[in-house]
Formats: C-alpha cells, sequence, structure tokens
C-alpha cells in the first residue's frame, strides 16, 4: 500500500498532531506523518515530533513581514518535503487564499465546535454562555474563509451541568484526538478528494 506523505502544521503543545502520529503508525493506515512544521519554534509538539522519528521543521512568522512571503515559504517547506496532504492541528496563523488555493481539497483542519456554530477563538466560552448541550469538533477541509469549509467528520460530546471552559475543552479534546486520524483515514481513502466531503457524522465512543 502506498502511503501518503502528510505534514502536520502546529503551533503549540501539539496533542491532536501526536493523535495522528500514533494512529500512523498502524500498518493499515492510508498516510504516513512524514513531517511537522511549526511556526514557532517554542512549540511544544516538535519535540514529541522528533522523539518520534519525523521530521520537524520551523518556518517563524516573526521573520515575515508579508502573509504571502511566509505562505510561500510554509509552502516550499511542504514541497521540499514532498508533502502530499496537510493538517492543520492547532496551527494559529491566518492562510493566504493562494496558499489555500494551492492545497485546496488537500487542507484539512480540525475546530473544537461543531461547525458551523462557533467558528473562531474562545468556542467553549461562547457554547457555554449560549447555555447549548451538545459541544463537539469538526475536521474539515480548508478554504479561504477561516473555520469554512466541507466537514469531514464530527464528533458531539455533552455540556454537563457544572462544566467550565476548562473541563468542557478537555473533553472536547479527548473526542478531537479521536476524530482527527477518523477523518484523516477518510480524506485519504475518498477519491477523488474534491468530490469528497461526504459530510460524515462521527460519535467515538467517549
Ligand atoms: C485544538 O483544540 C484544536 O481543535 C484547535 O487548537 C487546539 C490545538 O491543540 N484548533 P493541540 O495543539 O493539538 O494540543
Amino acid at each position: 500500500m502506498s502511503r501518503a506523505r502528510v505534514g502536520v502544521l502546529i503551533s503549540g503543545r501539539g496533542s491532536n498532531m501526536a493523535a495522528l502520529v500514533e494512529a500512523a503508525k498502524a500498518p493499515d493506515y492510508p498516510g504516513e506523518i512524514a513531517l511537522v512544521l511549526a511556526n514557532v519554534p517554542e512549540a511544544g509538539g516538535l519535540a514529541f515530533a522528533a522523539a518520534n522519528n519525523i521530521a520537524v521543521e520551523t518556518v517563524d512568522h516573526r521573520r515575515f513581514t508579508e502573509r504571502a512571503n511566509f505562505d510561500a515559504e510554509l509552502d516550499a517547506c511542504l514541497r521540499r518535503h514532498r508533502i502530499e496532504f496537510v493538517c492543520l492541528a492547532g496551527f494559529m496563523r491566518l492562510l493566504t487564499a493562494g496558499f489555500v488555493e494551492a492545497w485546496r481539497d488537500r487542507m484539512v483542519n480540525i475546530h473544537p465546535s461543531l461547525l458551523p456554530a462557533y467558528p473562531g477563538l474562545d468556542t467553549h466560552k461562547r457554547a457555554l454562555a449560549d447555555g447549548v448541550k451538545i459541544a463537539g469538533c469538526t475536521v474539515h477541509y480548508v478554504r479561504a474563509k477561516m473555520d469554512t469549509g466541507p466537514a469531514i467528520a464530527q464528533a458531539a460530546v455533552p455540556v454537563l451541568p457544572d462544566d467550565s471552559e476548562q473541563s468542557l475543552a478537555a473533553r472536547v479534546l479527548a473526542a478531537e484526538h479521536k476524530l482527527y486520524p477518523h477523518a484523516l483515514r477518510l480524506a485519504l481513502g475518498a477519491a477523488p478528494a474534491a468530490q469528497a466531503a461526504p459530510g460524515v457524522l462521527f460519535n467515538p465512543p467517549l
């Protein structure tokens, strides 16, 4: 089986990246994590990736005044490592439309809400303020507008009466770690990718 070369973009602790790395150790997994790329040298996840013998790179966004130049450097790095598919995993930079188009249907993101509800930051805080009873996470194809794009898979978790932002975030994060490997498997198995976006609803056993 030929496995797609996957690059994971991170900005921080990288727990979703770690979940992808662990899942991709299975011999039948359709992708191999071939690169972990961070936009900040301090990103905690880089050490985990290196310890797992994965190539790591940093493209520090602070070196660039223009977003397009930063994105061009990201793109060059991905191509140098012969990356075929990109996973955003807690990557905290907005990407230019040109970069997004270059990777159209070959780039996915995970977001800690049931999109299209609560795009952007502070999702859990806003969900709690609204009194919603079901929260969750979404893996979706990336489009130019942040946190939009066809959903590949979603996981739902309950919001409990005494939840804090932290306790809800932890419950959603545990679901994210199951959802992302599942969704990547779907995305890599779906051919042609451009027509994929089956909008599968996935409720992982928690
Ligand atoms: C996750 O909640 C992800 O959904 C969001 O940022 C967080 C990243 O966490 N986009 P980690 O770096 O994967 O631990």
